[in-house]
């Protein structure tokens, strides 16, 4: 396949290296010193997007690859709240988009492990729930996009849930780590070189029931995003990446 990738940052290098691994071919590369070359024409050469940009870049570059008429794979976070337009849009334009918080395939097993443990621990009320989310100090983001599934996730299966709420916790210290009964607190850290650690903590008087997801480098996200790519190809519409691993059959 013929790749764009919008976004040559951290993840859009690593992205490329395992494209070309997987007998791909890289036919543009964006970043913010050469936003003129996104144009339509340009777009047009790829057979596939791969958006790993910024928060506040990523919804036009959407729309420009919706105009264009080429298929995109959304990794970006931090434009959840946008989501109903850009499916809207997909529709309008009969586009392909595929998004996920988090493309690893190592961490879409412990989404679907997260909500079948959520389910549980409804007969299990004296355990409270806790998201923790540690990334590196770049992050632009605060609770990661992973967080806020994983969050979701426990919302959607735990009855006592019914939203969450963000601290982000620096020197040690969170200005307010309380939260009410009906919310998911999710603690977010930011430490040097750290790609990406997400723990569930249910916690009792009596113990602590930690679930835990530790990703040593980005190569697990770059490679599920181009997997994603691939399984992208010949369809029409606005995934979730849950779609590309069918856990349920
Ligand atoms: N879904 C997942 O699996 C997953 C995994 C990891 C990260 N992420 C997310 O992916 C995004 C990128 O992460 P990263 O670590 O690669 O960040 P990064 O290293 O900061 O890279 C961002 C890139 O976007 C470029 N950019 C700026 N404006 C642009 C524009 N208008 N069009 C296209 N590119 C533009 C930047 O260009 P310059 O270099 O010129 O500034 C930079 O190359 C973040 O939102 C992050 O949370 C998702």
């Amino acid at each position: 396949m013929k790749i764009a990738l919008l976004g040559y940052g951290k993840m859009g290098k690593i992205i490329e290296q395992i494209a070309i691994s997987r007998k791909h071919e890289i036919v543009l590369k964006i970043g913010s010193q050469n936003t003129h070359e996104l144009t339509s024409e340009n777009l047009q050469k790829a057979d596939v997007v791969i958006e790993f940009s910024t928060p506040h870049t990523v919804l036009s570059n959407i729309e420009k690859c919706f105009a264009a008429g080429v298929p995109v794979v959304v990794g970006t976070t931090g434009w959840h709240k946008e989501m109903d337009q850009i499916k809207e849009q997909c529709n309008h334009f009969n586009g392909s988009l595929i998004h996920g918080t988090n493309f690893s395939v190592g961490v879409n097993i412990f989404f679907h492990v997260n909500k079948l443990l959520a389910k549980l621990m409804n007969n299990y009320p004296y355990y409270e729930v806790q998201v923790e989310e540690i990334h590196h100090t770049q992050k632009l983001d605060a609770p990661s996009g992973t967080a806020i599934t994983i969050a979701q996730g426990i919302i959607d299966n735990l009855d006592s849930k019914q939203e969450w709420k963000n601290v982000l916790v620096t020197d040690d210290k969170a200005d307010d780590d309380t939260a009410a009964a009906n919310e998911v607190l999710i603690e977010s850290l930011r430490i040097e070189n750290v790609p990406g650690t997400h723990t569930v903590i249910y916690d009792s008087e009596i113990d602590t029931i930690e679930f835990k997801h530790t990703a040593h480098n980005r190569n697990g996200f770059a490679l599920g995003a181009v997997l994603a790519a691939e399984w992208l190809q010949n369809k029409k519409g606005f995934y979730p990446v849950e779609a590309m691993f069918n856990f349920n059959n």
